[in-house]
Order: C-alpha cells, then structure tokens, then sequence
C-alpha cells in the first residue's frame, strides 16, 4: 500500500471524525453509489432470508413466493445454508429487533408453521440494510473512510455464530468476511519480521473459512490444526479473538495459544501484520480482547501439530429421569479434577459425555471412566470407548453426524470453573448443588475445553488470566421462541441471570468466556477479562482513535444507552 494512499485515507478519517456532530440526513445521498464504486461495485443491500415467505415488508405488499419459501423453510436450521447468506444468523433472534418484535423469522421447531409469517409481517429487523462483500483490505479500508464522513455505525459479520449479536446490527454498514476462504500450509512458517530462527508447522486461513473447511485441508496435507466443535464457526474471527476452545484444548491450549499472526486493517485505516515480532501489542490484544473491537482481520495463521494423533474417545449416554441424573453428575464431579490429569476434554450433560484424550492408551482410558461406564451401564444405557486415528477422524464419527441444529432463539449463561474447587469436598459440593438447583430450568453444558494441561507462556494472551487456572467452562442455555412475548424474552434472560449468579457465588474471584457469557452480564469488563481490561483498553484507544468499531460489551464499549443497541432488551423495565 503506497504511502501516499495512507496519507489521504488518514486525513479523510481525521475530518470525518473532526465532524462528529454532522447530521447523517446531511451525507450526500449519492454517497453509497460512490461507495459502491469503491469496492467495486460489492456492495449490496441486504433483505431477511424468510421474506418470500411474507406478505408485507417493512409496511409494503410483497408478493409471497412459495417456491422460494419452501426452499427457506428446508435450509432453516441447517448450519450450511445459514453461513453462506448474508441475511442469516445461527441464532434468529439476532435477526430481530428483539426489544420492538420487528421480524422476518419462521418457527425454528417447525419452520413450516405459517403462524410465523400470519402472525407478523416481515421487518428488516436487526440485519444491516446495506454490506460489503469484503475482498481486500482497500474495501475495509474504503468502509472506515465512508463510516468516518458519514457517522454510519459498522459492523463486522464472518459466520453469525455470535450469541451476542455482535455480527447484527440496525441500521450498520456491514463487511461480510465470508468470501475470504485462502487457506495455505506450511512446515516452516516465519511470522513476519521475524528471525528465521521462528520458524513453526503453521496454518493460514482466510477470514470466511470455517473450522470443516479447515480440518479437510488439514487432514488432507497430513496434519492436524486445533479448532472448534462446530462445521461452520469462523478459524479466524471472533473464535480466535476471544479464546477459541477445542476439546483438544486441555493438551494443547486454546485458539488465542496458538494463533501466530493476524492479517488486519485497524480502524485507523492501516493494514497491519501483527505477531510476536512487531504490533506486537496489538497481537496481545488480539489474542483474547475479542473480535470486532481491533481492526477487520483478513486471515489468521495457527500453529499446526504432526500427524499422527491417535486418540481416545468415550461416548456414554443414558435416558434421564427424575432420579439417575444426581448419580451421574456426582461422579463427573467427584472425578473431575483426576480426568483433568489425564488430558480428557469433552462436552457433558446431565445424561451423556462426549470426551477425547491423546495421552492415554486404550485400556488407561476404559479403566479411568471405569465408575461413569458401570453407572451407565446401570442405567440402561450406551458406552462406547475407541482408539480413534485422528482428530479429523474423530469429527466425521461424531460431530458432523450428530450436527446441532441452529436456528433457534438460544440465549447462553456460563462461568469459568475453578481447578481448586475441585479438589475439596466443600468445593465438590457446592459445584454439585449448583448442577442439580439447575436443572429444573436448564441443563448444565459442561465443556471440559479450558488450557488446564497446556504449558502457557505467562503474559502472552489477554483473555481473562482465570481461564488457565480452571478445569471447566460450565455452560447452559435458556430459550425463547418465535411467537415470544417481550416478558417471555425478558424472563429467558433472566432466568440465565438468576443461574449465573449462583455459579458466580460460589466462584466470586472467576470469570466467564467472552463469547459464550451471558448478553446481560454485570461487571462484564472483570468477568471476560480480569486484570487485563485495562490495559486492552488503552490499545483500543490507540487503534481505533475515532471509534468507528464498537460492539455490544467489548472492549471499549459506548454502552447500552447507545442508540445502536436500541434492540437490545432493558431487563430492569
Ligand atoms: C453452534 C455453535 C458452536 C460453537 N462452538 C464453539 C466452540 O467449539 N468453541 C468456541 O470457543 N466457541 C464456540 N462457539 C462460539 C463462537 O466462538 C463465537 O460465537 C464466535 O463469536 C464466533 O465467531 P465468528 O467470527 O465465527 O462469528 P460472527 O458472529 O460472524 O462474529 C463474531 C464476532 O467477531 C467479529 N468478527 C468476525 N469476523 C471478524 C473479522 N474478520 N475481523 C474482526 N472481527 C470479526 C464480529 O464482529 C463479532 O463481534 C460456538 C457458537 C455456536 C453458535
Ligand atoms: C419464486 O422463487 C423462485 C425460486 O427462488 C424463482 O425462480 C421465481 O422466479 C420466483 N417467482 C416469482 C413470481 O418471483
Ligand atoms: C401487516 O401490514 C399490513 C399493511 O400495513 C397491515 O394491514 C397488517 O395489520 C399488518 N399485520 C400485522 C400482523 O402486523
Ligand atoms: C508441560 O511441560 C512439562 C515439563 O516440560 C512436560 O512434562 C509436559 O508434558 C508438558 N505438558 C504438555 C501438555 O505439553
Ligand atoms: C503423515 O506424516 C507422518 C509424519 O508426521 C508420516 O509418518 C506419515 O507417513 C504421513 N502420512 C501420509 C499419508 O503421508
Ligand atoms: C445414545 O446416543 C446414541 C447416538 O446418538 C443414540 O442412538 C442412542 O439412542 C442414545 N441412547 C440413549 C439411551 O439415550
Ligand atoms: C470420589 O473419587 C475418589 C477417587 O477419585 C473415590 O475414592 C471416592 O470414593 C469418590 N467418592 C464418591 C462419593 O464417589
Ligand atoms: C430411572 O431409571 C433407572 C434405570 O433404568 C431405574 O432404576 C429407576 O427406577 C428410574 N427412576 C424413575 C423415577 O423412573
Ligand atoms: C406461539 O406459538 C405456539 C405454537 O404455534 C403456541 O402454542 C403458543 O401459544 C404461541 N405463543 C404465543 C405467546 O402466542
């Protein structure tokens, strides 16, 4: 990028945020068509997936088209269909403006139920009415210029997976990253700038590729790379922004241990190569203080392992009724802090586990779950432990066959664990009271995803330092529906609330994980970040010396007030 360039971009950044009082009714109306020109000519505008499904948008007749519906109706939970739409987001709740009803939704347990579209008429909701399909860092580049000159908010959407709706927003100038889908491989990657002498087996993936698309690249080069449970959830975005957990994390760290360069354009107009060799405070930043917040990254680099990784797999599950869930959940809790030894990560229910390890053999394995296999065995139900030759190996057998249905209005609450609590009987307890006091109004998701095993590097990420100190990130969800009144909505908020604050009693000095807390969490800055907020908000404020990103508490937040965030709900009404 010649210098020159830079020059002018800066100065057009420096007035238009010199004119922060301009009224936006004031922009020249030709200014999109200028735009558009910008990026050449991959600037749309944006509609809601479900509005051939609808009679009437935004107060218009629109003519339905059954046809097309139909074809909505069938992609509607599908993870697939959602990512490669600009107007679709993993949860549909993200696409409303929640606090207003205004929507264009179907019935996620029925996408077929015409009383979605009877029942309401379809609005643009939360989904940004006009976005870039981003293929440079000069279309970013040209966004800030054009948010700068004419106060338009942005916003930044790779997959939207996001549980906070902060890849929506009213009325924003969206990048939509998902086209940037490169990916290269090396055996002796050297981040920029750096000595030769750096050199590491790496992965380079573009900011739209999906953790599927990266582990069948991966596996067919022979390698293995670490990454989320989940087809379509962004390597690059706010997955590795905010911490990134894989199963596999225990061993060998979570995303933001791993990620050795990020590709970026900051939001004061320049592209940057951050890694441990220059930006490097910016790369601090990145490893942890969340997506959205920093610049616009282009792609991201991670640190790969050698195959073969032959692992361990247990798969046990059982029928749950109102009196074998305590004994189950008693065991996990008693016997947690030891599998944490042994490298075991996984996902568990009040009826089920799903946990892998590379650092048993087959028979350590059988014997170390052998009291959760007998009580399953017990209750009539399945268990099945297998070596497994790879990750990947392991993904195709058990999560893309068994992929999640997306759709639905999930709202998540969750609390970073504590290893010491795990190893005292009151500790014990206290963990298995607040499962059970639970589960009459949800089911614990416990991730056994937090770096318990993996030797970090003291002061290299900024996530919230309680992360390497915990042996779980215990999860739950609550959820509405599409019909939901607005009391409906605000209860299944603060029924997560109510839960949290139960977890957070009995782990005060802890914290949560930035993209799978609670939407309304207090004192989010401590929670998501600890004794690192501080210090991620001055890059912030270096970074982005206009605020031209902002996003729904990140670092750097302007706050609910905000009118941005008018679609948020006011829980305390
Ligand atoms: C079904 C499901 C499964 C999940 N599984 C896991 C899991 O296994 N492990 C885990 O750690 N998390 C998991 N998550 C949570 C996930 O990490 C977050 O939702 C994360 O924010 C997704 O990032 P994204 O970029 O894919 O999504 P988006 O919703 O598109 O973006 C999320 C945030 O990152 C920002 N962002 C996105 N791209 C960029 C970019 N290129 N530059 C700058 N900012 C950007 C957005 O503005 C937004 O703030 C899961 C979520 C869901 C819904
Ligand atoms: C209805 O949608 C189908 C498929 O999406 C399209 O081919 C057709 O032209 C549409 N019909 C009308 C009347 O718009
Ligand atoms: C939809 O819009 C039409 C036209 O404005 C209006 O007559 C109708 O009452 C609306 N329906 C609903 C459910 O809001
Ligand atoms: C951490 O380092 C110790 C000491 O070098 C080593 O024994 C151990 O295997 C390492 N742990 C992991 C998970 O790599
Ligand atoms: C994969 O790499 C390993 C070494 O890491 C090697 O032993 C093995 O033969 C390779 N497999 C294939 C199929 O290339
Ligand atoms: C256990 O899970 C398997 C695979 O999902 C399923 O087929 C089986 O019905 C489940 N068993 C019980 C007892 O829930
Ligand atoms: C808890 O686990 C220990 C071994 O880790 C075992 O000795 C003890 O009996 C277990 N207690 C209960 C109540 O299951
Ligand atoms: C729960 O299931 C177990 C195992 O099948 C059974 O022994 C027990 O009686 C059941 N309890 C209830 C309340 O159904
Ligand atoms: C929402 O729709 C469901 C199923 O169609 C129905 O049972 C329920 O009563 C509706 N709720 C409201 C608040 O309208």
């Amino acid at each position: 990028m010649a210098g020159g360039c830079l020059t002018l971009l800066t100065t057009v950044l420096a007035f238009g945020a010199a004119n922060v009082h301009a009224s936006t009714e004031s922009f020249p109306s030709d200014a999109w068509t200028v735009l558009s020109q910008a990026v050449g000519g991959r600037l749309s505008e944006a509609k809601p997936i479900a509005l051939p499904c609808f009679s009437y948008y935004d107060g218009q007749l629109n003519q339905r088209n059954d046809s097309a519906c139909a074809a909505v109706e069938a992609g509607y939970t599908s993870p697939t269909y959602r990512v490669a739409n600009f107007g679709d987001y993993m949860m549909s709740h993200w696409e409303t403006c929640q606090s207003t009803s205004e929507q264009c939704i179907l019935d996620s347990s029925d996408p077929s139920n015409p009383q979605a579209w009877q029942q309401y008429n379809c609005s643009q909701g939360s989904i940004a009415p006009h976005y870039i399909d981003v293929r440079s860092a000069f279309d970013v580049q040209a966004a800030y210029t054009f948010s700068a000159l004419t106060k338009t908010p942005l916003v930044i959407k790779n997959s939207g997976h996001d549980y906070k709706g902060r890849s929506s927003q009213k009325g924003a100038l969206a990048l939509w990253m998902h086209n940037l889908q490169d990916m290269s491989w090396s055996k002796n990657f050297v981040p920029w700038g750096c000595p030769t002498s750096n050199s590491y087996a790496a992965m380079t993936a573009g900011a739209g590729v999906g953790w599927q698309t990266a582990y069948e690249y991966a596996d067919a080069n022979n390698f293995t790379i670490i990454g989320g449970y989940h087809q379509t959830v962004g390597v690059s975005g706010g997955w590795a922004m905010g911490g990134g957990h894989s199963i596999l994390t225990p061993v060998y760290g979570l995303g933001v241990d791993r990620v050795l360069q990020f590709k970026i354009v900051t939001p004061d107009g320049i592209y940057r190569i951050a890694n441990e060799c220059q930006n490097t405070d910016l790369f601090w930043a990145l490893r942890g203080g969340g997506g959205g917040t920093f610049g616009v990254v282009l792609e991201s680099t991670h640190r790969v392992e050698p195959n073969p990784i032959p692992i361990q797999v247990a798969s046990l599950n059982f029928t749950a009724n109102s009196t074998n869930t305590h004994g189950w959940l008693s065991i996990v809790v008693n016997s947690s802090y030891k599998w944490g030894t042994e490298g075991w990560g996984g996902h568990i229910g009040p009826a089920n586990l799903i946990n892998v390890t590379p650092l048993l053999s087959l028979d350590e394995a059988k014997e170390s779950l052998q009291e959760a296999s007998d009580y399953v065995t017990a209750q009539g139900g399945s268990v099945v432990i297998e070596t497994l030759p790879s990750w990947y190996a392991f993904f195709a057998k058990y999560v893309i066959s068994a992929q999640s249905a997306v759709g639905q209005e999930y709202l998540l609450g969750s609390r970073l664990m504590p290893s010491a609590l795990f190893q005292t009987n009151e500790g014990k307890q206290q963990i298995l009271d607040a499962l059970i006091n639970m589960l009459p109004s949800a089911n614990p998701y416990i991730v056994v995803g937090t770096p318990f095993l993996y030797n970090q590097t003291a002061g290299a990420t900024s996530i919230n330092p309680v992360w390497y100190d915990s042996l779980w990130h215990l999860s739950f969800h609550t959820l509405f529906t599409f019909n939901s009144t607005l009391d409906e909505k605000k209860a299944a908020y603060q029924t997560g609330n109510d839960i949290v604050a139960t977890l957070r009693a009995i782990a005060p000095d802890s914290g949560a994980y930035m993209n799978e807390g609670l939407v309304y969490e207090p004192d989010y800055e401590h929670s998501f970040w600890g004794s690192n907020y501080n210090q991620l908000l001055s890059i912030k404020n270096k970074y982005d010396p206009y605020g031209l990103l902002d996003c729904w508490t990140c670092v750097g937040w302007s706050g609910q007030s905000d009118p941005k965030y008018s679609c948020y709900l006011n829980l305390s009404d």
